[in-house]
Order: structure tokens, then sequence, then C-alpha cells
């Protein structure tokens, strides 16, 4: 919005009235904070995301589709952001990371979004279904076998934050033991601890450039040599981005929507009988809990390219509109589509929601992340028997943040049972991963390796 001397807004009169979004983290219905939001303000709310971070949050299921479908209007670019046009933020300045900006597809429009999209794309649609198959068990098992025997784990740290990270550590074409450090660097990152995250952000970033490096000189059937060799003809630097975006985009967003669904498997007797019975699919479940708790209830974010009006609201050019995906989802007017309580049962059959994004932007990994969710599940519950909550449902928590909607941890006991002793046998397809064993890595994933090591991790692959 311009003010009358024709400057920025630093002084919108709807952000006077800006409602701190960040002291709301520990509220665990979140549905209290959409409705308060709704009431007073429609279907767009100004928000701060910090202190001094004013946004716009979209509450309405209507407003965010059009936002994200309406990419001419509605940039993706964070450097169309007013606060970094007018120079009162700098993009490399201690930014929240789904504030910033990187050179991936992820923040690019029109020709430029399709350029760096279309190597992930291509690379993502080689992985055969066998290959994915027998890459999400062998990752699921490997993770079983280490807590198998102790009768009892904590499934969001010793499962649901590392499956994701150690399969596409897998597709991108390294040994599990990376696997491990990409899991361990990708949870750091979401904590609140600055200096572990600056640490952790500095690893990732030799992660990546000794994974192109090694790739460069030993290319194999997998993402990042796919992507180096795509016809697009990436710089590594290019390389390098797309693949962070992939490990991030991946990462957060799958290892909740696991965690989310154990929960509600493990606190809900009625869900998990109806499971077990076969009257409920895992596919059902999973639609239920997108609906309900949405693994990311906020994703920044969208600037307009020109002022424009959301119900009602004039919102300037370059100020951010969140896109509000669980407020969207508990949208009055759309009849609360999948909530239960009217019913011991959800139905689990509306996928109208937005949870996977829409538009050119929408995430082209759906049905993978599903895959991941449901074969995870299933490995799980194959392998472990009596599984139960090691605490009192009503003592979970949910971790503090304003954008994921992710479990602390999830406690559970079960039967202690050995891990098998395992021949691996790899299927045959020239795509379906490597034959040779992993020529020796680089100096960069050494230093990456040698940090965790030194980190006093728990567990040893
Ligand atoms: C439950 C899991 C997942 C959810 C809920 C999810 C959701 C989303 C959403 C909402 C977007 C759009 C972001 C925006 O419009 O700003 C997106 C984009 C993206 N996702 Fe996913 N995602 C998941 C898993 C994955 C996985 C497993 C991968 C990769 C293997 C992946 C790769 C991507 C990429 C590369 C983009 C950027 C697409 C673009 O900018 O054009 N996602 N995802």
């Amino acid at each position: 919005m311009t003010d009358q001397d024709g400057g920025a807004s630093g002084a919108c009169p709807w952000h006077a009235e800006a409602v701190p979004l960040y002291e709301t983290v520990n509220e665990p219905d979140r549905n209290r904070v959409w409705d308060a939001l709704r009431s007073r303000f429609g279907q767009v709310a100004p928000v701060l995301l910090e202190p001094d971070l004013p946004a716009w949050l979209l509450l309405g299921y209507e407003e965010n589709l059009e936002v994200m479908r309406d990419w001419g209007t509605y940039s993706r670019d964070t450097r169309r952001w007013n606060e970094i046009r007018d120079g009162r933020r700098k993009l490399d300045a201690g930014l929240r990371p789904a504030m910033g900006y990187r050179a991936s597809a992820l923040y690019a429009d029109g020709a430029e979004h399709a350029r760096l999209l279309a190597p992930i794309t291509d690379a993502l649609g080689r992985l055969t279904d066998t290959r994915i198959r027998t890459d999400i068990t062998e990752a699921a098992d490997r993770l079983i076998d280490d807590f198998c025997a102790e009768g009892r784990a904590d499934l969001v740290a010793d499962y649901a934050d590392l499956l994701p990270a150690l399969l596409m550590n897998r597709f991108f074409g390294l040994e599990d033991t990376y696997g491990y450090v990409l899991g361990e660097l990708s949870g750091i990152i979401w904590t609140a601890d600055g200096a572990r995250g600056a640490d952790a952000v500095v690893q990732l970033r030799n992660y990546f450039a000794g994974l192109v490096q090694h790739k460069r000189a030993h290319p194999g059937p997998d993402l990042t040599s796919w992507m180096m060799a795509h016809p697009t003809g990436l710089t590594d630097a290019e390389v390098i981005d797309q693949l962070v975006l992939l490990s991030g985009a991946a990462q957060e967003p799958t290892a909740n929507l696991l965690g989310n669904v154990l929960r509600e498997l493990l606190t809900d007797p009625e869900i998990a009988r109806e499971y077990a019975s076969g009257g409920l699919l895992l596919d059902e479940i999973v639609n239920h809990v997108i609906w309900t708790e949405p693994p990311m209830q906020v994703l920044s974010a969208r600037f307009p390219t020109r002022d424009v009006v959301i119900d009602g609201t004039p919102v300037a050019e370059g100020e951010p509109l969140l896109l509000g995906f669980a407020p969207a989802h508990a949208d009055p007017r759309l009849g609360r589509p999948d909530d239960d309580s009217g019913s011991p049962l959800p139905s689990g059959h509306n996928s109208a929601h937005l949870t996977w994004g829409a538009g050119e932007h929408r995430c082209p990994a759906q049905s993978l992340a599903r895959q991941i969710v449901g074969i995870g599940i299933e490995r799980l519950l194959d392998r472990l028997s009596g599984v139960r909550l090691a605490v009192d449902a009503a003592e979970l928590r949910w971790r503090p943040e304003l954008m994921s909607r992710g479990l602390a941890e999830l406690p559970i006991e079960f039967t202690p049972v050995d891990p098998p002793v395992r021949h691996v046998e790899r299927p045959v397809g020239p795509d379906d991963g490597p034959a040779e064993p992993e020529p020796e890595p680089n100096d960069l994933l050494h230093r990456v390796m040698r940090w965790w090591q030194g980190s006093g991790r728990r567990r040893r692959p």
C-alpha cells in the first residue's frame, strides 16, 4: 500500500492492527486462531510474522487458490518484496529461511521457473516405481533395525524425521551414512538455535557442493547426475540450488505428514480399528489428516506485481501474502469438508485440499510423498507388534512453529525384536540404482562426515 508521499507502506493503516502471529505458536487448537482472525478481518488478515515483519495472511479457501493460480499477478520471487525493493531489508541478512531467496525454481516466475523446474521434474520422472518402492522399504527397514530391539522409540526423531532424508540421499546417489547426516542437518536448520543453525547451513552447502563435485567425477543412475546432464544445461551452482530446494521441499512436509498420520493412528482407537479391519484405507486417513492437520499450515509467500484488492482489503504491490493452508481448510464456506465431529470416522474422500499447492508451483512429487508416508507406515506396522503410545495422548506436544505442523515427539513402546540379518538385493534396470560399490567421496563430503562424527550423534549407521 502506498502512503500519501508515494512511499511504500511502513505506515499501512491495516498493519497498525496487525496481529502478532508469532505469539500464537503454542496455541494447540490452531482453528481458534484462524477463526478469531477471520471474524475480525475477513478473508485476509494483517499479521506480524516477527515483531518487525508485517505480512498478510490469506484465510479463505478461494482467496488462497486464486493467489496460487494467478502467477502473473502474484509473484513467488522474494526480490519483489517491498521491504527488499525499498532497501529496508537485505535478502542475506538474518531473514527466516522461508522468507529468504535462492536461485531455485521455487522463487522463479514464468519462463525462468520452467527452465529451472524441468531438470527436477524430468529427473524425478526417471525414478522407476520399483526403485522408489525398494528404496523406501530399505530405508524404512534400516531405521527400524536401529531401534527394534529396544522396545521403545520416538517415532519423530528416530523415524519420521529421518526417513525422507535417508531416501532423498539415496536418490541423490550417496550411501546411507550421508542420509543420516542429511537428516541431522535438515533438522537443525528448523530449530531455534541460531548458532547451530548457521553451522548446519555451512555443512549443508558442503554436502551439496561435495555431491555435485562427486557426481561430476562419478555419474550414476541418480537425481544429481540426471539433473547435471539435463539438456537445459544448468551450471553447477544452479544444480546445487535445485538440490537444496529438492531436499528442503521433501524433508519437513513429508516428515510432518508421516508423524501426523502416525499420531492419528496411535491416538484414535476407532480409526486404528477401522484401518486394521480394512474399513478405512490408509490413503483415506492420510487425506483426513491433510485436511485437519496439514503438514505445512502456513506457507510463504506471494508478492503482488500491482496493487490489488482481496475480499475488500487493499494490498499494495510487493506486500507479502502468506498462503494459509490450515485456515483455508477450516474456511466455514466449505462446510468443514472432513470434520469428523459429527461422525466417529472421517470421510477421507475429499481431495480438494490445498496441501500440494496449486498453479505453476504446485508440488511435483505428490505421489512420491504419499508413497513415503504409506510404505513408511506399512513397514512400521508390519515389523513391530504391540505398538502403543508410551505417554498419555494429552501429553503430546506440537513443535512451536508458525509455518509447519509437526509433533515435538511421538514416544511409543512395543514388543522388542532382534533386527534380521540383511542380504540386500538391488533391482536390475538401468535407472534402478548403483550396481557397483560407491566410489570414495571427496574432501567436501569428508568434511561433512567429520563434522557429523564430532557432533556426538546418538545413532551410528
Ligand atoms: C507431504 C509432503 C509434501 C507436501 C505437503 C508438499 C507440498 C508442496 C507445496 C504446497 C508446494 C508449493 C509451494 C509454493 O507454491 O510456494 C510444493 C512445491 C514443491 N515440492 Fe512438495 N510437498 C511435499 C513433498 C515433496 C517431496 C517428497 C518432494 C521431492 C522429492 C517435493 C518437491 C517439491 C518441489 C521441487 C517444489 C517446487 C515446485 C515449484 O516451485 O514449481 N515435495 N510442495
